[in-house]
This record gives C-alpha cells, structure tokens and sequence, in this order.
C-alpha cells in the first residue's frame, strides 16, 4: 500500500466530538482498503466537488463525521496529487440554519465571474444542496480563495431556492459553457434532468428539462454529469450525461446510467431511442454509484469515481470505524460501434503505481480445474490475463479462502453473460440484499482481456478495458488465498498477479 498522509490535526472539524476526531493513524483494520479511498473515520457517501486546481485533483465526499451511518450531511474533504494517493483534510463544509449539506460539485472561476477572486490565486466555487425538513431541497454555493483550504458560504443563499412539488431537486453539476459564456447548472429532479444557466454563478435561468420517457425509471435519479467527450478514433465528439439511479438498476439497487447525445447550451438531445428498455448501464456491479467526473482534469481527460456502495444496504456493511469506500478513478472513453455507443470505464494508468511484486504465469490451458495458491497474503492483488475462447461454452475463476468463502467471476459464452456470484463470499448475512449474482451483457468473439483489481472489501472486473465493468463489495473472514480457473478447452495467455502496496 502506497503511503496515505493522515493530517492528524486537521481533522479534528469544527463540529466533531473530540472522542469522533482522536485519531492518531487510520486504523488497520478489518476490510479497510488499501488502495481504494476511504474516509479517516465515519460515513461517507457520494463523491463531491470534484475539481482539478494547481496539481491537485480534490474530492469531497457526503460524511457523517459523527458516525458511521448517514447523517449529518456535510462534506469531508481529501486531495489526491497522482489519483493513486491521497492526503485527508478538514471538514469542508458542516450543516447550517439552511440545512445539511447534500451532494454537489467544485469548479474553477476561471474569469472571476462571482467576483470572490482576491489576488491571483483563482477562486474555487463549491455548488450543494441544502436538504431541510420541511422547506426541502435549495441550491447553494460557497468558495475558496485558498486552493480549497477554506470555505465560505455565499451570505445569500440559496441561489436557487427549494420548489413546490418537487422533493427531489438536488445535486448540481456545474460546468463552464464557452460558446454562450456562461455556467450551466445540471441539476436531479425527481425522475428528470434539469438544466440552468447562470453569468455570475449566482442568478439562475432555468433552460429545459430531459428524461421522461428515457432510461431506466425505477426510482428517482441522482447525482447527474455531463460533459462533452471527444469519440475515440473521431474528430468528432458528443455529449454524456450520467444519471444514477437510487435504488433500481438492473442488478437491482443503486446504479449509474448514462445517455449519449448533443447539448446547445439550453437543451440536452439524445441520440438513443427514447424507450424504457434502453437504459445504457456503466457498471454492473451493485457497488458503483453516484459516479461524477472531475471538472478540469489536465490533457482533456474524463476521470470519474463512484461510491462503492449500494442504498439497499450501505448503513448495514460490517465495518465499524469507518463505513464505505470509492471505487478506483476510472478513466471514462467513448466508443461508437455500428451507430450504437458505449461509454468505457477503466482504472486509471496512475493505479500502476501501487504495483508490488509480479507473479509471472506462463501461458496455461485449461481444460479442467487448474489452481493456483498463495496469492498475496494481504489479499491486495490484480489479475491480468487474456484468454481465447477456443469452442468453450464457459471461463471463469473462483477466489477463494480455505474457509470455504468465495466469490465466483464467470463467462458464459452461450447466454453471453458475465457474472459475479457473491453469495458464499464471507460475511453476507448482514442485509438479505447483499448477497447477489450480479449480471453483464458481453459480446461473443474469440479473444478477451480481464482485469481484476481486489481490495479488502472489493472486487471490480474490467472485461475489455473497461467495455464492461463490474463492482462488487466483498466481505471474506480471511482474505482469498487461491485462485480456481475452470472451463473447457480454454488458452490463458499473460497470467500475471500483481501484489498491490
Ligand atoms: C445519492 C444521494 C444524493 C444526495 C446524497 C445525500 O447517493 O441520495 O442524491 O444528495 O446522497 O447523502
């Protein structure tokens, strides 16, 4: 595990109990991940304010830093240097009179346009939802003018104050629109999209609205992005918009979606049929929500992370510390393919970094079960292979504990399907929606590349660099020791297990 600087004085914030903040180190304890960004202590959810200002890449994240279950909302706060390690800082922001502090998103005020800029240094703007009882859910802002440091509330908010009949409105999105010169503002509504536009960050134009009729409507939607992407191997490019999903999906539980198409500055058109069958699905794991991008990312890359957990069980996980983690920054790419388009989600390079020792498998044909032990003890590791499917009907692989816990990855070649069969993995007993098969579409051809990043309390799957992607929470008694290939009549080529560290 690469070094995670714990700024011990700092955390203390301004309303945590002394008993909540004495720390001395983050604890090394059961299912704490190693490599995968968890809070110092308490509850987190969402992924917030994610913007790249002067070589640091901030994120924010919806905390409880009084416990370890949802409460409290307010924003924790951590900057990662090289999207590989991080360095945990203050409380950014704690609930008021106006509410608590909902989910939101960070950008640069490049030209000053709120008028905070004091000296050179660019101000950083913060957008959140107040969420209160009985007023509902109001946008706000705050800013800082000292690299993220310190945050101030804007003395008038909300800028967008709380409708009737809607409860749901929340989690602004904002992003610089240069054709118009102008902020746009994309905000959760219930079950739809709304979009706003604003000169000053501060005075809000509602523009349009999109969703009805479009996606997956199982229940309300969250957390939305959209970015413009250039096509791989294009000149062209096209728009994104995330939208995730609260407690639907077709793996059931929180899920993210997307939807590909053009925007102008006021309106959102997508390019896909508007049916509620054709709901496009970034991860098909049930533990990747609430992803968001970075605003700002150097050399034009889309990065994004999700909270790697799901609402049907989130408050329930075993961990006692701390509760919930992100998935690994993934790099996002948009690929067109015969007119129909799919978004990649794959780690980012910078994850190499954590790379330890390398176990080196030749080439191995499997034509019945063939295991390999003594995977690192820590249980940190990836897998890395490709293989050939050859005339197999399935591929897959087992890890497993020699405490008969495991979790199972899988290709079935004729129902094109991948799984990843979690329901003997360790500890599942702790809310009956955990334990799970989770399901994927893949397309049938002859040769595939897999790649599995394992974590204290995680496995993600990544088929093809990321065309399809795979999140899934695991809580084994010992970490998985063995590997367990089965299928028939299959060649894996460039096995290679790397410690992680
Ligand atoms: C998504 C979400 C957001 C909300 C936040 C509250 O997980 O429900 O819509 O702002 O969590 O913590």
């Amino acid at each position: 595990m690469k070094k995670v600087i714990f700024i011990l004085s700092l955390i203390c914030c301004v309303a945590c109990s002394k008993k909540n903040c004495d720390n001395t180190a983050i604890p090394d304890e059961p299912f704490r991940p190693a490599y995968h960004f968890s809070p110092p202590q308490n509850w987190c959810n969402d992924p917030n304010g994610m913007v790249y200002y002067a070589g640091e890449y901030h994120l924010f994240y919806q905390h409880n830093p009084k416990g370890s279950k949802w409460g409290n909302m307010s924003w924790g706060h951590a900057v990662f240097t090289d999207l590989a390690t991080w360095e945990h800082l203050p409380v950014a922001l704690l609930p008021d009179s106006l509410g608590d502090i909902f989910s939101g998103c960070a950008v640069v005020d490049e030209l000053n346009t709120a008028g905070f800029q004091q000296g050179d240094e660019k101000t950083l703007l913060a957008f959140y939802t107040y969420n209160k009882n009985g007023v509902g859910q109001s946008q706000a802002l705050a800013y800082s003018t000292d690299k993220g440091r310190t945050w101030t509330k804007y003395a008038q908010n909300p800028v967008i104050a709380a409708p009737s009949g809607k409860p749901d409105f929340r989690d602004p999105k904002v992003f610089w629109y240069a054709p118009e010169n102008k902020w746009i503002m994309v905000l959760a509504v219930n079950q739809v999209i709304e979009f706003y536009s604003s000169k000053n960050a501060k005075d809000w134009i509602f523009e349009s609205e999109f969703g009805t009729n479009y996606g997956c409507h199982d229940a309300v939607w969250e957390c939305p992005d959209l970015f413009e992407i250039p096509l791989e191997g294009e000149q062209k490019g096209a728009w994104v918009l995330l939208v995730n999903n609260s407690r639907n999906g077709d793996n059931s539980g929180s899920a993210t979606q997307y939807f590909v198409g053009n925007f102008d500055g006021k309106k959102f058109v997508c390019e896909q049929p508007a049916e509620n069958t054709t709901a496009l699905w970034l991860d098909y794991g049930k533990d990747h929500y609430a992803m968001v991008t970075w605003a700002n990312a150097p050399d034009n890359r889309r990065i994004g992370l999700a909270w790697m957990s799901n609402w049907e069980y989130a408050n329930d996980t075993p961990t006692e510390n701390f509760r919930s983690a992100m998935s690994v920054p993934r790099e996002l790419t948009l690929v067109n393919k015969n007119g129909k388009y799919l978004l990649k989600n794959y780690p980012v390079k910078e994850i190499e970094n954590f790379r330890g020792e390398t176990s080196d498998f030749s080439d191995i044909k499997i034509a019945e079960n063939h295991i390999i032990k003594n995977l690192p003890s820590s249980g940190i590791y990836e897998i890395l292979l490709n293989f050939e499917k050859q005339n197999a009907h399935s591929f897959g692989f087992l890890l497993k504990n020699n405490k008969d816990e495991k979790v199972t990855l899988m290709l079935d070649f004729e129902q094109n399907k991948f799984t990843t069969d979690r329901t003997k993995s360790g500890i599942v007993d702790f809310n009956e929606h955990f334990p799970a098969v989770t399901v994927a579409p893949f397309t049938t051809k002859n040769a595939y590349q897999l790649h599995v990043l394992v974590d204290r309390c995680s496995v993600e799957a990544f088929l093809d660099s990321g065309k399809v992607a795979m999140t899934n929470l695991v809580f084994p008694n010992k970490p998985y020791s063995e590997i367990e290939f089965f299928g028939d009549n299959i060649k894996v080529n460039n096995l290679k297990i790397n410690k992680i560290q």
